[in-house]
């Protein structure tokens, strides 16, 4: 069995790679999980948990048969990639599985690079924030070469995902599904950021309102409305964010370019993303993307913060 490689480990990627390496470890015929991150401090669960970090991407990638990554946006992938591909490293055969947001055209790129040194390319994006992922309950969508998403699959499927989503053998589908995806992600917190708004301005309540969020509009919707009301929409300063807002205004911007080129309107996720760039004029970087929230609620006459986020 070939050793697997994991590089990227923030706020999805550590959660992820944990539940890789608790699979690893139960199945005692694989070897541990080789782990890289430009933060390699991040990892230390990971060794806790008798993974092993390398801090050279290089040469996790010469000891591994599949490499998974899982970084901010396409300028860290292609670098990352790049890397490797410029070097006279043997790739033959290897399978590299990004779970990144990126463009589809960074997909194709990437996909083309590593075919030509006789390596698979997979996009397998995901969907579910960070405690989605804890539960290893992503939904993947999986997107590459037949004959490596088949070896790929059983890495993923009820290890860190519910479901796995096959967009067939074109890699730069999964990619499009994914930002396609957002724009619904985007546009629910607008949506449950104006509701929670309005309870509290009308004096509903927010408990009220996040009662029937959970009840009526599901599960997800209510984890949007729990990270305003909890506070998680602007943390401490000192924390990362769940889905920090510069991640979703990348992924807007994705769909923003695509929806250009083959002339259809997205104006909700205009409102939207206007609103998180506003926030993060505001408040900085160390913001959620259902930081919109703060945004609406000046606009409502009352402070970005609430009781239970940072003050300032
Ligand atoms: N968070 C979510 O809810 C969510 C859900 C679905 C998909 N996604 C997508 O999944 C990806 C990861 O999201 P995340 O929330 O885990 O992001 P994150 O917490 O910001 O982590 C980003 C990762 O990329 C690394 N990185 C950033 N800049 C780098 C650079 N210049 N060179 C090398 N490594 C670099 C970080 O390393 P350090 O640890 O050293 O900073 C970290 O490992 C993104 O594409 C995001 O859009 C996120």
């Amino acid at each position: 069995m070939t050793r697997i490689g994991w590089y990227g480990l923030g706020s999805m990627g550590l959660a992820m790679a944990t539940n890789l390496q608790k699979h690893l470890a139960k199945k005692s015929i694989l070897s541990s999980l080789l782990y890289s991150n430009r933060t390699m401090t991040r990892g230390d669960p990971l060794r806790a948990l008798g993974g092993t970090p390398e801090t050279s991407f290089s040469k996790l990638v010469s000891e591994c048969g599949i490499i998974f990554t899982m970084v901010s946006n396409d300028t860290v992938l292609q670098d990352l990639i790049t890397s490797v591909t410029d070097s006279n490293q043997s790739l033959k055969d290897k399978i590299f599985v990004d779970c990144s947001t990126v463009h589809p055209e960074t997909v194709g790129l990437t996909a083309a690079k590593l075919k030509e040194k006789q390596a698979d390319f997979l996009a397998a994006p995901v969907f579910g924030g960070n405690p989605i992922a804890v539960d290893g309950k992503l939904v993947f969508a999986i997107g590459g070469p037949k004959r490596a998403s088949d070896i790929v699959k059983p890495l993923i499927q009820d290890v860190m995902g519910r479901k796995v989503i096959d967009c067939g053998e074109d890699a730069k589908k999964s990619a499009l599904l994914k930002i396609a995806g957002n724009i619904i992600t985007v546009n629910l917190m607008e949506a449950v950021g104006e509701a929670q708004v309005f309870a509290e301005k009308t004096c509903l309540g927010t408990g009220a309102m996040e009662e029937l969020i959970g009840e009526a509009f599901g599960p997800v919707a209510g984890g949007y409305s729990k990270r305003l009301t909890t506070g998680a929409y602007a943390p401490p300063l000192d924390s990362r964010p769940g889905f920090g807002v510069s991640l979703a205004i990348k992924d807007a911007n994705h769909a923003f370019a695509m929806a250009k080129e083959s002339n259809a309107e997205l104006p909700g996720l205009k409102v939207a993303t206007d609103n998180m760039v506003a926030a993060r004029k505001y408040a900085g970087e160390c913001l959620d993307s259902s930081s919109m929230y703060g945004v609406l609620r000046q606009k409502a006459g009352l402070e970005f913060w609430n009781e239970k986020s940072r003050q300032g």
